[in-house]
């Protein structure tokens, strides 16, 4: 295992420790202090070279997991929402000077990840069905080719947590080789401690043995938000998980974050949204964001670091939601409904280099 101390990152000062201590409502201030320090640092910098977010799979998903809360006393309400998971490739200068590639959510959903809530789901969905509901669209290999790059070029993976990830054939076990023979993974030091050993309502979402045989020697864990490069930073955001990463990139319009901490740009600001049963939850109690809380490891810690992300991110130029551009975001499909006003989906700006 390397430790972040040990590597070219630089810890962020404004976003040092956890937002834990004083009254919860302090702890919410603290958090807007904190997003508006680091938002004011960050977009100094410059935009990273290149960033390209594509679409892999759809997931059903419970709505009432996707916007916790507000469908509790509705009568009448979507039982399954669309999640897409999206990958994106991103290339920025390191603090030495070095081009790096990232993938961040390279979802390696071909090799079957076997996690129990979806397989129990799959389970009791008839088979001519599954493809209808659950399309994939393409693989991480394919977004690879499509841009030209080749796999010993990848230098970092991460995913804002590890539910449903199997990093087997990317990163090798003790059978194979790893298809990104260079990379290494980025992951909070809590995320990479909790699939080591996990509670029933923690195991229902990640993938079985999903690291195992891994050489440690290919993880780098961080506990502080970290600055990565230029334009580019991971910033420690509990709540979905207790070691939920957000990333956040410049952009040459902004700052752009992303997490599965909420699951659509209405999560953010639920007080906008066109959707009745968000807009009146959300002014019926004040709430400022809508949890993404399938697992809810912590509920309070969770709300705080939406208002963290949001903070960071910013109004989005376009929408004018905050610009926290979920990672898992919630999708229309013919088949379901989606609660959505304003998607953000797949983008691309700058210029890759090869
Ligand atoms: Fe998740």
């Amino acid at each position: 295992m390397i430790t972040a101390e040990k590597t070219s990152f630089a810890v962020i000062p404004a976003l040092r420790g956890l937002i834990d201590t004083g009254k919860p409502q302090e702890r919410v201030a603290e958090a807007r202090r904190r997003g508006r320090a680091f938002r004011q640092s960050f977009l100094e910098q410059s935009p990273v070279f290149y960033a390209r977010r594509r679409n892999l799979l759809r997931i059903p998903y419970p709505s009432i997991y996707a916007f916790l809360g507000v469908y509790a006393q509705r009568y009448r309400k979507p039982y399954m929402v669309h999640l897409m998971a999206s990958m994106s490739i991103i290339q920025f200068v390191d603090l030495q000077g070095e081009l790096r590639t990232l993938l961040f959510n390279p979802h390696d959903y071909e090799t079957g990840s076997d996690t129990p809530f979806f397989r129990r789901l799959a389970n009791r969905t008839p088979k001519f069905l599954i493809g209808a509901i659950a399309p994939s669209y393409s693989t991480v290999l394919k977004e690879l080719d499509a841009v030209g790059l080749r796999p010993e070029q990848i230098d970092y993976i991460t995913y804002d947590h590890l539910h449903t990830q199997n990093l087997r054939r990317w990163l090798g076990d003790e059978t194979r080789k790893a298809v990104f023979p260079n990379a290494r993974l980025l992951v909070h030091e809590e995320e990479w401690k909790s699939v080591q050993g996990l509670l029933p309502i923690q195991a229902d979402w990640y993938c079985p043995a999903g690291t195992e045989g891994v050489s440690e020697s290919k993880i780098i864990t961080f506990v502080d938000s970290m600055l990565l490069g230029q334009g580019i930073a991971l910033v420690h955001s509990p709540g979905h998980t207790a070691g939920n990463h957000s990333l956040v990139v410049r952009s040459p319009d902004g700052i752009r974050v992303s997490s599965e901490n909420g699951v659509a740009a209405d999560s953010y600001a639920p007080e906008k949204s066109r959707h009745g049963a968000i807009r009146k939850y959300a002014l019926e109690t004040g709430m400022e964001v809508i949890l993404n809380g399938n697992t809810q490891e912590s509920s309070t810690n969770q709300y705080v670091s939406m208002i963290l992300e949001k903070e960071i991110a910013g109004a989005d130029s376009v929408s004018g939601f905050p610009n926290v551009r979920p990672s898992s975001e919630c999708t229309p499909y013919w088949m379901f409904p989606a609660p959505v006003s304003h998607l953000f989906g797949a983008d691309e700006f700058g210029t890759i280099r090869l």
